[in-house]
């Protein structure tokens, strides 16, 4: 899901990120938590044997949005930069190495293969190339080990429900955000904390900014988080913050901040069904 990125063609003065080459889009929205999985993600691709790695997850678990911190802080390790590729409005894995050549600005000739044009450009290159959702041109999978083969200074993150099974990958799961454990309620202050809570309590503020947590709303909320399994994609559509459409709200969410929206009470098919694919 790309829904709240954006990209700015002028990063702020101060940040890191303008001293380096990238393509980076910027989220809209706080990182919350995943402190661990960013340290661990960018130890294994400093690794100097480790040239891919491939964050996998289901839908909506958050492989992107940790990737991105992940490739940001990656950025003074790569003299060429790092560059940003959506794969995922493409189906054909014919499609990849175009996408990936024009993400890179190389121009296509009738003269020499695409590859060869790719293997030119990288071969010398010391960069991070970040492939966005790669679960559905997994076959082409073959066509990157063998860039990676070719250019020695060539690393690749890549995001993927699925592994891409090639050699030389390192899979790193990605799991859903950490939850309260509602036998053991801790008290506002830590759980206003803890990671999935913490998401949605950020996305309720932005809906109501006087919003707060309260020993009332409490269990609700944590409940919602432990139903949602955690995964951010349905935290962000299960809170209040998602206003249209409203049917995708579902009921318990808007009680636990203190409004239910008629037009949403009782309506199915809404993010609180956790098996739900994103
Ligand atoms: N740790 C987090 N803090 C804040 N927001 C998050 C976090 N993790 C995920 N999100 C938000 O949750 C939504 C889903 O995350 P993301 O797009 O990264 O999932 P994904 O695993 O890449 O999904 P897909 O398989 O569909 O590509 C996004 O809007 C993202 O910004
Ligand atoms: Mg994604």
């Amino acid at each position: 899901m790309q829904d709240n990125i954006i990209v700015f063609p002028e990063p702020p003065p101060g940040d890191r990120a303008h001293l380096v080459t990238h393509t980076l889009p910027r989220p809209l929205t706080p990182l919350i938590g995943r402190e661990q999985e960013v340290q661990a993600a960018c130890r294994l691709l400093r690794r100097p044997d480790v040239r891919l790695v491939t964050l996998t997850g289901t839908g909506g678990v958050g492989k992107t949005r940790l990737a991105l911190q992940v490739a940001t802080n990656l950025l003074d390790d790569f003299a060429d930069g790092v560059s940003f590729v959506l794969l995922a409005p493409i189906s054909d894995p014919d499609l990849v190495l175009p996408t990936i050549a024009q993400a890179l600005e190389i121009k296509e000739s009738e003269a020499r293969p695409l590859l060869d044009l790719l293997k030119a450009f990288l071969r010398d290159k010391h960069l991070l190339l970040f492939l966005d959702n790669f679960e559905q041109i997994v076959t082409a999978a073959p066509r990157l080990t063998e860039l990676l083969s070719f250019c020695p200074q060539l690393k690749m993150l890549v995001t993927s429900r699925s592994t891409l099974h090639v050699q030389g990958e390192h899979e790193f799961p990605v799991p859903p955000l950490t939850l309260p454990d509602l036998n053991q309620l801790p008290d506002l202050e830590v759980l206003s904390h803890s990671v999935a809570v913490a998401l949605f309590l950020q996305r309720a503020h932005a809906a109501k900014p006087v919003f707060q947590i309260t020993t009332v709303n409490a269990r609700p909320i944590a409940e919602i988080c432990v139903h949602l399994d955690g995964l951010p994609l349905a935290i962000e559509l299960g809170s209040p913050h998602q206003t249209a459409p409203a049917t995708r709200t579902p009921r318990a969410a808007e009680s636990a901040i203190g409004g239910v929206d008629e037009r949403s009470a009782g309506c199915p098919g809404s993010a609180a069904d956790p098996a739900q694919d994103y």
